[in-house]
């Protein structure tokens, strides 16, 4: 019998092979100049002591976007080696920009070192694994822990039920979600410190 082929619910492999075969970058759901006005009308001035974070980077063009409207200090991870090292290859000559492959539901920054996190489509594709419950939990916790205090995180989603999601237990405060023509653009506020924190995962993904 032939084996099944991989898809989205297939982690990292199925990332890698993917980008490692698939010649044209992908970007999902929408480009920066979609999301640009939302993203500025929160983190406008002074753009260049920002400090992002986009969870999930893939080979999107989001973070060299950005990086060309002023925000400098970004840090792209995604827990597939293959498309980090050709987008450090492709950004090399925007030297303050960071690639890191690192899983985004186990990362290993310091606590409250981000002032804005920005996932697009991460938490939509760890929602097609088999265990997706418990990857979303364990994704959302370390958001929070490595968001500083009132940080903002930016979710972009198919997903119209991420604001009542993410209120319960997460302590994420919805601001403004708006819908576009094929997903909604999210922005919480992280409004507590780290009650959260002294929650097991497993706690959370049954609270959820
Ligand atoms: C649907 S793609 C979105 C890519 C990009 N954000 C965009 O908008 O074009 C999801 C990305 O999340 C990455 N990813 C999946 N699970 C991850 C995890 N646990 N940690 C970090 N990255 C992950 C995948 O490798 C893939 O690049």
């Amino acid at each position: 019998m032939a084996a099944s082929p991989l898809s989205y619910g297939d982690g990292s492999t199925y990332w890698d092979k993917r980008y490692l075969t698939k010649a044209s970058p992908d970007e999902w759901l929408l480009a920066w100049s979609q999301v640009a006005d939302v993203f500025e009308k929160y983190c406008d001035q002074p753009r260049r002591q920002w400090q992002i974070l986009h969870a999930g980077c893939g080979n999107s063009a989001l973070t060299a976007e950005m990086y060309r409207a002023g925000y400098e200090h970004i840090t792209s991870i995604d827990n597939s080696a293959t498309v980090i090292a050709q987008m450090q290859a492709a950004c090399r000559d925007s030297a303050s920009l960071k690639w890191c492959c690192m899983d985004a539901g186990e990362m290993d920054f310091d606590d409250g070192s981000f002032d804005v996190v920005i996932e697009k489509g991460l938490l939509d594709c760890l929602g097609c694994m088999d265990e997706a419950k418990l990857e979303v939990a364990k994704v959302l916790k370390e958001v929070h822990r490595v968001l500083r205090l009132q940080g903002l995180f930016f979710c972009i989603s198919f997903n119209h039920n991420r604001a009542a999601q993410l209120a319960e237990p997460w302590k994420f405060s919805p601001t403004d979600p708006t819908a576009v023509p094929i997903c909604r653009r999210y922005v919480f506020r992280k409004s507590s410190a780290d009650v959260l924190q002294l929650l097991g995962t497993a706690a959370l993904v049954v609270a959820w």
